[in-house]
């Protein structure tokens, strides 16, 4: 039987198997006690109510006791147990690539945030904390490592500035970047990385294949290494493949860490939230959230709901008008023959642009695709008619097809731009599309088809395969992603509201 682990109690620095900590924490919650509570004064109050309460709070006990072994019962197939001090090999062994996945929760930024402190306060280190997208440092790990910094015992040691940590004594530097670049581009990010000996990637599912490679090469000084902290995606990522997926690179130390291997969990909210999802009953979701699965993708329809009819644009207290409703344009091109170019114009209207008393979880965006033009074997030089049919002075087109783009500018009635092609663009796109509620004009039937029709790649048992791929790439469906493609995902998920 392998060792029973422990986890310290809300109440003090005991540390008690889960078991336990569960039985407490469901008494508590049936006397309606906070789970600091500790167990002498919950014993106390438990003898104070009455029979069927004591009783209900004991069964309460029972089923919360046993409910742990179904909830942490499901585990990846790769996944196995950490040892005693996950983050140990970090102050201690020779890997270059530290890469640490699970569910949330299994104290993986704590774990490498208190490292690197340790690290960088007791030699000389540069290191570099990255993320995919860091358009502003509060969206990089520099809370935390200050954090980190002045609760540890080198504290004294650390002057923290806005933009980095500075340890006085062994000259050691954390500063922060975005992999993706903005403005800087790949060479920038490669410019900032030179010289670094440790780069922590937090987040690493959101790191394209695009960003690998400019990374990997540059972190080359003798002695660097490379961590990776990451929570498994809707779908196997980059870093995924890289690690667990094909044969890591050389010297990788590969761990897995869930929410049980994580000793403070009965200190934060983490099993209650934990719990309440588990009580949810949807498999799939806890599995991606709380288990580090890749989200399951059961039905193999793109867009199950799609609806045809015209766009009361009348109902908006803007009539269309107005910041929040983007009207845009977006155009695929064939590659000759019969296969087709086609345009679209679309309006995404987005929730603001809606009257104040519609209520706000019922509000997504509304992505309504109003005009379109399909056309076989159109010359260069007349593709600006079928352009015209967006009925939208800017067209993002496809960027593989740089002479259409210069054919359409050309003609001076349209202004034709690449959509922006981002790696993984085609998931990411029809996420875009996911996050709105399509409407379709009666007068775009191909789109409309095209919407309905598409679906996912599936094996021979009708299960969707991963990475998603949907069975034949539509042309009305790319023209819509790369109207969409200067949009950000987020935006939509979170209805128009930016929360960074
Ligand atoms: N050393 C520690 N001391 C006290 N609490 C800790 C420690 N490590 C982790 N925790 C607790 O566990 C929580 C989860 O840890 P952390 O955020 O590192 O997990 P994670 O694996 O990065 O999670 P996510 O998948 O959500 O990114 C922390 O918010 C904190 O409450
Ligand atoms: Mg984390």
């Amino acid at each position: 039987m392998g060792e029973v682990r422990t986890y310290f109690a809300p109440w003090g620095e005991q540390r008690l198997a889960a078991e336990l900590l569960e039985r407490h924490c469901a008494r508590c919650r049936a006397l309606d006690l906070p789970y600091e509570t500790t167990p002498e004064a919950m014993h106390a109050a438990l003898a104070q109510v009455p029979r069927d309460r004591r009783e209900a709070a004991e069964h309460a006990a029972q089923r919360a006791a046993h409910g742990l072994s179904q909830m942490f019962g499901w585990k990846p197939d790769d996944y196995s147990p950490p040892g005693a001090t996950p983050f140990g090999p970090l102050l201690s062994s020779h890997h270059e690539h530290y890469a640490f996945w699970g569910g949330r929760g299994g104290m993986k930024s704590w774990g490498v945030a208190d490292a690197l402190i340790e690290l960088a306060s007791t030699r000389k280190e540069r290191i570099a904390g990255a993320r995919e997208h860091m358009v502003r440092i509060k969206e990089s790990s520099k809370e935390l490592l200050d954090e980190k910094a002045r609760g540890s015992r080198w504290a004294n040691d650390w002057q923290i500035t806005e933009y980095e940590l500075k340890n006085t004594r062994t000259g050691s530097v954390i500063f922060f970047v975005g992999l993706s670049g903005g403005a800087a581009g790949p060479e920038g990010v490669a410019k900032a990385l030179e010289g670094i000996t440790l780069l922590w990637t937090d987040e690493a599912q959101l790191v394209s294949q695009r960003s690998l490679d400019v990374i990997l090469p540059t972190i080359h000084k003798a002695g660097s290494r490379c961590v990776w902290t990451w929570n498994p995606g809707q779908e196997p990522s980059p870093v995924d493949l890289m690690f667990r997926h094909t044969e890591p690179p050389e010297r990788s130390l590969v761990t897995s860490l869930m929410l049980e291997d994580n000793p403070y969990i009965y200190r934060s909210r983490l099993m209650s939230e934990c719990r309440s999802s588990f009580a949810r009953g949807d498999t799939d979701t806890f599995r991606h959230v709380w288990r580090g699965a890749h989200l399951e993708v059961s039905d193999a329809t793109v867009f199950p709901k799609v609806a045809s009819g015209y766009f009361n644009f009348g109902a908006l207290p803007c009539r269309g008008a107005g910041p929040n409703v983007h009207h845009l344009g977006g155009m695929d091109f064939g590659y000759g023959g019969p296969d087709p170019s086609a345009a679209v114009g679309l309006y995404l209207i987005m929730p603001g642009a809606f009257p104040s008393d519609v209520p706000e979880d019922e509000c997504r965006p509304i992505l309504y695709v109003a005009n379109e033009g399909v056309a076989q074997a159109v010359p260069n030089h007349e593709l600006w008619k079928l352009a015209g049919k967006t009925r939208c002075q800017g067209v993002l087109c496809d960027s593989a097809m740089p002479l259409m783009i210069d054919a359409l500018n050309a003609s001076g009635r349209v202004s034709a731009r690449p959509a922006v092609k981002a790696p993984g663009s085609l998931h990411a796109g029809i996420r875009k599309l996911q996050s709105c509620d399509i409407l379709v004009s009666p007068e775009c039937p191909v789109a409309l088809g095209e919407l309905k029709g598409l679906r996912w790649v599936t094996d021979k048992t009708g299960k969707v395969v991963k990475p998603l791929r949907t069975i034949v790439e539509d042309h009305c469906v790319a023209a819509i992603r790369y109207a969409l493609s200067e949009i950000e995902v987020s935006t939509l998920e979170n209805g128009g509201v930016d929360y960074v």
